[in-house]
């Protein structure tokens, strides 16, 4: 290893998934995460659960993470971890272990906004036909779509952000989700609509579409138009959901994805942007993924996902951000506590 080398364990713990990440410079070694499956019961993420679950995993996650990174405790600079915004239970279990293992090996903890991971995730080394693949240039839009959040964020430079657009209500992964619960699909619903709607016609039913000022985004009307088509349409034929299952979903995918977009493209045009990034859970929707390479080709955009591994919450996204607050020398001090609603 050679003394130029910085290696920062990274720790995510803000909502249901327990993750520890090694980066050596900006290459992952590795990115260990145990997910939460007692939610599941409950169709969302129970705190007290979530917290409790996290402090089982914490320490096996870790100790995985080193071991498949091939490193020991000693070749550890500094711990990154995510200060928030998050569930403060959950956060609070990450954190503590953050400082008494940096304690304990006598090196600088760095805190971490989880936001500004999800956008940094960019940034991690990755290969595309053997070779480094492009990372986006400054500045760039990134359009952060998760089940707690919806960003359009101005990012200037790796510590310089500004978010420009936001959801009132409910983020993008919750419009999924909720109107996944209408249609009787388990929770999280995303993934299902996103397969359902593969097989259906995106234009057979027309859902409401907010009218919202600047780049903000409101999903709570979809939510209650959805319900009252569903109730209305069921009176019908009690069995509208199971006939039309595919077509719903394709619609419903449609009207979140243009609602997602038109507010992208105007904030594009207004700051006069032409890099544009996705990422958040949400970003591994297929009709996404297919609109940003439209949308990109139209604009004339160069456009960028992250792997699908650093899209959804994991520990990676927090050890490179870690790694941009190293060299800028800003690290935290031991009587940090973590923020539930902690701002970019
Ligand atoms: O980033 P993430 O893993 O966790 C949060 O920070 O929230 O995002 C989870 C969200 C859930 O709402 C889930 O339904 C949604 O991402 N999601 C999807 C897809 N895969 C995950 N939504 C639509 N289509 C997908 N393929
Ligand atoms: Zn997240």
């Amino acid at each position: 290893m050679s003394k130029k080398d910085i290696i920062i364990l990274g720790i995510e713990s803000s909502c249901d998934d327990t993750s520890a990440a090694i980066i050596k410079n900006e290459t992952i070694l590795s990115n260990e995460i145990a997910g939460q499956k007692v939610h599941e019961a409950y169709g969302g993420v129970v705190p007290e659960l979530a917290s409790r679950a996290h402090q089982q995993n914490i320490l096996p996650v870790v100790d995985t993470a080193i071991k498949n990174a091939k490193i020991e405790l000693k070749d550890i600079d500094a711990i990154a971890f995510t200060r928030g915004p998050g569930l403060l239970g959950s956060l609070i279990v990450g954190t503590s272990f953050a400082k008494s293992l940096a304690l304990g090996l006598d090196i600088p903890i760095i805190e971490v906004n989880h936001m500004h991971g999800h956008v940094l995730a960019h940034f991690i080394d990755e290969l595309e036909n053997d070779e480094l693949k492009e990372k986006p240039s400054f500045p760039f839009i990134c359009l952060t779509v998760s089940g707690g959040h919806t960003q359009i964020v101005l990012v200037r430079d790796y510590l310089d952000m500004e978010v420009v657009g936001t959801t009132k209500d409910d983020a993008a992964g919750e419009a999924f989700d909720k109107t996944a619960k209408l249609l009787g699909l388990p929770y999280p619903g995303g993934p299902l609509i996103d397969k359902y709607a593969k097989l259906g016609n995106p234009e057979k039913f027309k859902f409401t579409k907010p009218e919202m000022a600047d780049f903000n985004y409101s999903f709570s009307g979809l939510k209650t138009n959805v319900l009252q088509f569903l109730q209305r349409e069921t009176k019908k034929d009690k069995d509208f959901v199971e006939n039309n299952l595919n077509d719903i979903c394709a619609s419903l995918q449609k009207t979140i994805i243009d609602i997602l977009f038109d507010k992208l493209i105007k904030a594009t045009r207004h700051f006069d942007i032409h890099e544009v990034a996705i990422a958040g859970g949400v970003s591994a929707n297929s009709g996404i993924r297919q609109r940003l390479s439209e949308e990109g080709k139209k604009m004339k955009w160069k456009t960028y996902i992250p792997k699908f591994e650093y899209c959804t919450d994991n520990a990676a996204m927090i050890a490179i951000t870690g790694r941009f607050h190293y060299l800028n020398g800003t690290f935290a001090e031991q009587n940090i506590s973590p923020m539930a609603r902690l701002k970019i």
